[in-house]
């Protein structure tokens, strides 16, 4: 499943330790280990190689530049949202012919850098973002590939805040207009609108909601061919799961194949656009705990990571497994919440952030924790650092790309100047820093 395990009651990344990454350099930390992301990548590609498929991994699930290179390295595309995030993967090397864009309400800007990079398909959602995109390709006579977002109405059976392929979300055009949009724009050279995109949720850990919008995505795709239309071109998303807990989300096999059978044989480019399958395993979190306090019949951890750094159980009620980095005899067997041993006390895992959804874990059976104690959160490695924030000025944390025995710090820690760099005005703002009065300056000693 991925590449960070106990040896002799100690965590490890690969073959590093976990508490001398924490000691070197400081809590909390994202640690990402290079042998999963490769591993993941390949697993993906061997499980779809009858396709021969784009992979573009979608960047929103772990952006940092240098694990993009990492996956560029193994041949992958890019996923991309937005102009930052093509900046990202451009600065990583990708290919841009294997760059795709989608996106709700991409900015003429963005339309126009991502025209510049030369990109490989943009994903098209809806009728107005097509007149504006046809427009703007006259006014640079280039051809360009695009592609339209087809919202199937597949239930995903996932969260309701990462559900995308239904009829009521803001994502892709309705099956049902999806013709009409191509037959009022068959004429929009120098655009070749080559096929279709669908992307229905994340996590889907059920096949059929995968098997019902490929089929109506390829049905719709047939229907134009019938109707003259050159639509070559099928991007099936992403949305594949994470083994959160192990064991629970479908392998890159199971995926394969009910998708595999539907694309076969029909003369299509498939694309597929994989994120947390590849990422989320590939990263943990290590933090230390700063206080243990009891209130009523509640325990809570309180550690230095936080909602800031891991937004999923707050936003989601995501779980992610969090465990002693030195367990000692309590080496889990497992990533489910129930553990085996006797003397655990069930605590909340909390952070310092000033709100009560700021929680990491709820209600979980632990070992006894003291103040620095060091703790790993599970899971980490997709929709963490992209989603971490500087909420109550904390400093964003650093990140380290594990490579067996070799560690690389990939983002180093913010600092309070990294703070306030944005807010540096001409307007004079902010006012220098002036550290306060020493003591004596104060005519005083000590209060
Ligand atoms: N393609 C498109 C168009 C997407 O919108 C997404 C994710 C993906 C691919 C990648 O999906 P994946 O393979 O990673 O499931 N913040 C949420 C997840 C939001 C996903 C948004 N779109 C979370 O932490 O669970």
């Amino acid at each position: 499943m991925d590449y960070f395990e106990y040896h002799d009651g100690k965590l490890r990344c690969e073959e590093t330790a976990a508490d001398e990454l924490a000691a070197r350099y400081g809590t909390p930390l994202y640690v990402y280990s290079q042998q999963t992301f490769t591993d993941h990548f390949q697993r993906m590609r061997a499980a779809f190689a009858e396709l021969n498929p784009l992979f573009c991994f979608s960047i929103k699930s772990c952006q940092n530049v240098h694990i993009c290179r990492v996956l560029h390295s193994l041949g992958s595309g890019f996923d991309v949202v937005s102009g930052g995030e093509l900046y990202r993967a451009l600065r990583a090397g990708a290919d841009p012919a294997k760059i795709v864009f989608a996106g709700v309400g991409k900015t003429d800007r963005e339309l126009r850098e991502a025209f510049e990079a030369r990109i490989g398909l943009f994903n098209i959602e809806s009728e107005s973002e097509l007149e504006v995109f046809v427009e703007m390709a006259r006014a640079r006579q280039a051809p360009v590939d695009a592609a339209l977002r087809v919202n199937p109405d597949v239930d995903p059976r996932t969260h309701k805040y990462t559900t995308t392929g239904k009829k009521e979300t803001k994502f892709g055009v309705d099956l049902e207009q999806a013709a009409g949009i191509f037959r009022r724009h068959a004429d929009c050279r120098p655009v070749r609108l080559r096929g279709i995109h669908l992307h229905i949720g994340s996590p889907v850990h059920e096949l059929e909601p995968y098997r019902t919008s490929i089929e109506r995505g390829v049905e719709l795709l047939e229907q134009l061919r019938r109707d003259g239309f050159e639509v070559d071109t099928i991007d099936v998303g992403g949305g594949y799961g994470a083994h959160y807990r192990g064991g629970d989300a479908p392998t890159a096999a199971d995926y394969a194949g009910v998708i595999v059978p539907l694309l076969r044989g029909r003369g299509l480019r498939v694309i597929l656009e994989p994120g947390r399958s590849i990422a989320a395993n590939a990263g943990i979190i290590l933090t230390r705990v700063l206080h243990v306090k009891q209130s009523g019949r509640k325990r809570f951890v309180i550690v230095d990571a936080a909602m800031t750094e891991l937004l999923r159980p707050a936003l989601y009620g995501a779980y992610h497994f969090v465990w002693p980095v030195v367990a000692g005899e309590c080496v889990p067997p497992t990533r489910v919440p129930e553990q085996p041993f006797d003397g655990l006390v069930e605590c909340d895992v909390v952070g310092p952030v000033c709100e009560s959804s700021d929680f990491l874990a709820q209600a979980r059976p632990l070992p006894t924790l003291r103040r620095g104690d060091l703790l790993a959160v599970f899971g980490a490695g997709a929709y963490a650092m992209t989603m971490a924030s500087q909420y109550n000025s904390r400093l964003r944390a650093a990140e380290v790309l594990v490579h067996g025995a070799a560690t690389r710090l990939i983002r180093r820690r913010e600092t309070y100047a990294d703070l306030l760099a944005p807010e540096e005005l001409e307007s004079g703002c902010p006012v220098p820093f002036r550290p306060p009065p020493a003591a004596d300056e104060r005519g005083g000693g000590r209060t």
